[in-house]
């Protein structure tokens, strides 16, 4: 059995002073972002990394060293890594998640459900045609619901390999909506992946995948103390 812990912050966990522990790329980060939401998602996300590794490797959040660098272009936009520890970040809406894994690759993501998405134009680049299929079997606020589901699946998949959507998501193929979450198929992928669904209340989807054989068990965790002071 595998375990991973998954810590969960929210938009309004963010506080000016969460900052003083980033570093001068994170920092730089933080700034570019326009929109005050997209700040706070990525300064709880950041602040999450730190204090939970502090806590682990009994340091300082502002000491603990991280590797943001793209392997594509080399920009720190990339899987965030930290030696000794298997890590992946996800936020979207309110919920800014992280996964820790002491030594097996892990993806998270987290989803708003959109109401007014356009699950035909989103889904003709991101599903399979038996996927396509089954989603038509939704109408409305059902269907935006099982697209959003799909789509968390997936890319929980793909951030746990670290593709991230340079995958074409149309060839990794998951289970429906309505099914325990499972990867059916990825044609030209041939190791192991555990997928689970993960409660997050009826405005978000989130998934978490692993790249291992074994069964996992999920520790979701309040991060709102941890944020606090
Ligand atoms: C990673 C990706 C799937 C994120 O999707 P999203 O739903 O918009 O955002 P999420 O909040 O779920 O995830 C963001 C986190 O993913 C992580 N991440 C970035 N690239 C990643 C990758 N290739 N694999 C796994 N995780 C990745 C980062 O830690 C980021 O958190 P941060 O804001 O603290 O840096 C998507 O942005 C992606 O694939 N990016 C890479 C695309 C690419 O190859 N770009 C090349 C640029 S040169
Ligand atoms: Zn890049």
């Amino acid at each position: 059995m595998s375990v991973v812990e998954v810590w969960w912050g929210r938009v309004g966990d963010a506080r000016p002073e969460l900052a003083e522990d980033l570093n001068a790329v994170e920092r730089g980060r933080l700034a570019a972002y326009a929109r005050d939401g997209d700040k706070a998602r990525f300064l709880v996300g950041c602040a999450i990394v730190r204090r939970v590794l502090g806590v682990q490797l009994l340091m300082p959040p502002a000491s603990v060293r991280l590797d943001r660098s793209c392997p594509d272009c080399g920009r720190p936009h990339g899987k965030v890594r930290a030696p000794g520890v298997e890590l992946s970040v996800s936020h979207s809406g309110e919920l800014v998640g992280v996964a820790f894994h002491p030594g097996v690759a892990v993806g998270l993501d987290v989803e708003v459900v959109d109401p007014g998405i356009d699950t035909d134009a989103l889904g003709s680049v991101s599903l399979a045609d038996v996927e396509v299929e089954e989603l038509g079997r939704y109408d409305g606020t059902g269907r935006a619901r099982a697209f959003t589901t799909y789509w968390a699946r997936k890319e929980a998949v793909v951030k746990a390999t670290g593709d991230g959507i340079r995958a074409d998501l149309r060839k990794v193929v998951v289970s429906p909506p309505d099914q325990d979450a499972r990867l059916v198929e990825w044609a030209g992928y041939d190791g192991t992946v555990r997928l689970v669904d993960l409660e997050v209340g009826s405005r978000h989807a989130a998934a978490l995948a692993a790249l291992t054989e074994t069964e996992l068990t999920v520790h979701s965790i309040d991060a709102g103390p941890l944020l606090a002071h």
